[in-house]
C-alpha cells in the first residue's frame, strides 16, 4: 500500500506491468505508483476506462509536444486510445481533425474537433491541408500517407499500435519527423493525476461502449477485436 491510497479508498489505475498479472480477477495486484483514489463523480466502470489507454494517449501527445493552436490530425480517433488523444489535444487548445467512421462523426464533432473526416465517405489522403502533428493510432495507414500530409516541420507519432510503432521507429532512422510510443510498461509521468485534473475541469469524460459481466469475457474480447469499439469495453468484476 502506498502513501497515495489507504484501506477503504475507491481506487483506479493500471494492473499491468512486470510485477502484476492483469485485472480479470476478484483481487488484483497493482504497483503503488499506478494506482490513485478515483474521482467521486466516477462510477467504477468509468474509472476503469481511465488507465492503459489514457496513459498511452498522454504519452503520444507529450511525445509530439503539441502546442495550443497547432493543427493536429488524429487517425483512429474514436477507439480506446484515440478518444483520449482527442480529449487531451482539445484540452491543450489544439485544432483537431479527427478521422473515424460514419457512426463516430457526431461524437468527434460534439467533443469539439474542428474538422471530422468520415473515412467511409471521404478520402482523407486527398486533403490539401498540411498538419503540424499527426497522431496515428490504429496502424491502418502506410507512413507515406502521413508523410504527404505533414508540414515540412511537422511530426508524426505512432500511438499504441506496436507494429506501426516499429515501422515509425525504423522510418525515424531516415527522418526525424517520425517517432512512436507503444503501450509500454513505463507509464507517462503523473498520468492518473492528470486524468483526474482534466475530468475535474470537465475536459475528460470516459467513453464506454459496452459493459460485460466477467462471465461474458469471451464475448467482450470478441466484440473488442471485431466490432470497432467506440471508446472502451468494460468488464465488471461481478464474481
Ligand atoms: N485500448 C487500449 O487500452 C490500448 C492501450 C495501449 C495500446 N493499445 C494499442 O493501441 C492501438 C489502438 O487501440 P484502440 O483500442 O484505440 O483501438 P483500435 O482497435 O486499434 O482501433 C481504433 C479505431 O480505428 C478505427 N479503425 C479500425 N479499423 C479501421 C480501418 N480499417 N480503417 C480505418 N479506421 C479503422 C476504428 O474506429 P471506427 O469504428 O470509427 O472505424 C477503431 O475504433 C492498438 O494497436 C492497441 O493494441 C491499446
Amino acid at each position: 500500500m502506498g502513501d497515495n491510497v489507504k484501506v477503504g479508498d475507491k481506487v483506479f489505475g493500471k494492473a499491468a506491468g512486470f510485477s502484476t498479472k492483469g485485472a480479470l480477477a476478484e483481487y488484483a495486484l497493482m504497483d503503488k505508483d499506478r494506482v490513485a483514489v478515483m474521482l467521486e463523480c466516477w462510477s467504477f466502470e468509468e474509472a476503469s476506462c481511465v488507465s492503459i489507454s489514457f496513459d498511452t494517449a498522454l504519452a503520444g501527445v507529450r511525445k509530439a509536444q503539441v502546442k495550443a493552436g497547432q493543427n493536429v490530425l488524429v487517425y483512429g480517433a474514436s477507439g480506446g486510445v484515440g478518444n483520449y488523444v482527442m480529449q487531451i489535444l482539445l484540452a491543450k487548445g489544439a485544432k483537431v481533425t479527427a478521422v473515424c467512421s460514419t457512426r463516430n462523426v457526431a461524437y468527434a464533432k460534439k467533443l469539439g474537433c474542428q474538422q471530422v473526416i468520415d473515412y467511409k465517405t471521404e478520402d482523407f489522403t486527398q486533403l490539401s491541408q498540411r498538419f503540424d502533428v499527426i497522431l496515428g493510432i490504429n496502424g491502418c495507414q502506410p507512413m507515406a500517407v502521413y508523410q504527404k500530409l505533414l508540414r515540412p516541420d511537422g511530426i508524426f507519432v505512432g500511438v499504441g499500435n506496436s507494429k506501426q510503432a516499429s515501422i515509425a521507429l525504423v522510418k525515424r532512422i531516415f527522418s526525424k519527423q517520425f517517432t512512436a510510443v507503444a503501450g509500454a510498461f513505463k507509464s507517462a509521468d503523473g498520468y492518473l493525476d492528470y486524468a483526474k485534473s482534466l475530468a475535474e475541469r470537465g475536459q475528460l469524460t470516459p467513453l464506454i461502449d459496452k459493459v460485460y459481466s466477467v462471465c461474458q469475457v469471451q464475448g467482450a474480447v470478441r466484440y473488442l477485436v471485431k466490432c470497432h469499439a467506440k471508446g472502451k469495453v468494460v468488464i465488471r468484476a461481478d464474481f
